[in-house]
């Protein structure tokens, strides 16, 4: 079969198709012919060394498709299930072996590349909303980058939850998406000279309950100074680069706010908690209350050009390898 591989990191060009040994299935594991791999800007940080990995390695954390082997002691996925799984490595390849219990089973009424689109993205929206800082009516809370993967399922399940949203985005073609998405408000937070915080400020004049922050260097400083007393800075990302350590008086002088960084995998390392998280999440899918915008199909062998794009500021929405 085919697969990407890095045998060194470094620009999206390190990233070659290449043909590899079929995967067999060990015990607990299955193996999938994957329809769809989800991009992720994880994808970016493994692939740079932004996170340092053990080469060569095939990159991708996300995908779903059709079981097509068990291995010994798998008795609840069987060969021909629909599944898609998020954070564990090997995606960007044409199969895959998976432990099956790290994937979850794709409903009837979502196509395997909508679960494909929106699992890695979607549950960390989920968590983000439900359960790192749950977000209710009353609340104004920020997102920001909103019309990318993660920010446009963040704007539609903070809106589901009853919370006021005010949306950051860095061009009019991205505002029209957060706008389409439910976001109450949207900042350009490009726009030369602009004073973020005071425009938040402007907005919500007491500070907002939570600011989700996945871009980092460049709206960490804002988004601490827009929150009202304890409310919440989420930080789970930095697409703009890592934010410099932080002095733990400045959490005091912003109002005895909460600051944390948190990661999909320790929301979901737990079976049980995998699984609830997926079927809530799908189910929205299902029903057509969460929309999933997929921004952009590449072959597995454009792998690079999709990197490049998402680096580049050039996409929205979810992009695949499809
Ligand atoms: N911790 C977790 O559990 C977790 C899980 C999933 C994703 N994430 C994080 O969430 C963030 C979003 O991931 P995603 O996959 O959904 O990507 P994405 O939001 O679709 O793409 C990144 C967006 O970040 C914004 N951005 C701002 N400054 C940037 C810069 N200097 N370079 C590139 N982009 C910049 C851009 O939107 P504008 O043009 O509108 O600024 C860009 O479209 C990433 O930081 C990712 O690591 C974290």
């Amino acid at each position: 079969m085919r697969a990407i591989t890095i045998e060194e990191q470094g620009g999206p060009e390190v990233m070659r198709l290449t043909d590899v040994a079929d995967p067999a299935p060990g015990p607990g594991e299955v193996v999938v012919d994957i329809e769809a791999r989800g991009v992720n800007f994880i994808d970016v940080y493994q692939r740079s060394g932004v996170y340092s990995m053990p080469t060569p390695f095939t990159p991708g954390v996300e995908a779903a498709g059709t079981v097509s082997a068990v291995g010994a002691g798998v008795d609840d996925v069987r060969v021909g299930s629909r599944v898609a799984w998020a954070m564990v490595p090997g995606a960007y390849a044409e199969r895959v072996a998976v432990r099956a219990d790290r994937t979850v089973p794709v409903p009837d009424g979502v196509a395997t590349e909508q679960a494909a689109a929106v699992l890695l993205q979607g549950l960390t929206a989920h968590y983000l909303t439900h359960t790192t800082y749950p977000a209710q009516p009353g609340d104004t809370v920020v997102v920001h980058a909103a019309a990318g993967g993660t920010g446009l399922l963040l704007v539609q399940l903070a809106k589901l939850r009853g919370a006021e949203v005010i949306a950051t985005v860095s061009t009019a073609a991205k505002e029209e998406l957060a706008r389409e998405a439910g976001a109450d408000h949207v900042i350009r937070y490009d726009a030369e000279g602009l004073d973020l915080a005071a425009a938040i400020r402007g907005i919500s004049a007491d500070g907002v309950a939570a600011v989700y922050d996945g871009v980092g260097a460049a709206t960490f400083d804002a988004g601490l100074a827009s929150l009202r007393p304890r409310g919440t800075l989420a930080l789970f990302g930095q697409s703009s680069g890592p934010v410099p350590p932080v002095d733990p008086q400045r959490l005091n002088s912003a109002g005895s706010v909460y600051l944390t960084r948190p990661s999909l995998a320790h929301y979901i390392a737990d079976r049980g908690e995998l699984l609830d998280r997926a079927s809530d999440l799908l189910g929205l899918v299902a029903t057509g209350a969460l929309q999933v915008r997929v921004g952009g199909r590449y072959p597995l062998a454009d792998a690079a050009r999709a990197h490049t794009d998402l680096e580049g500021r050039r996409t929205t929405g979810k992009l695949l390898l499809a």
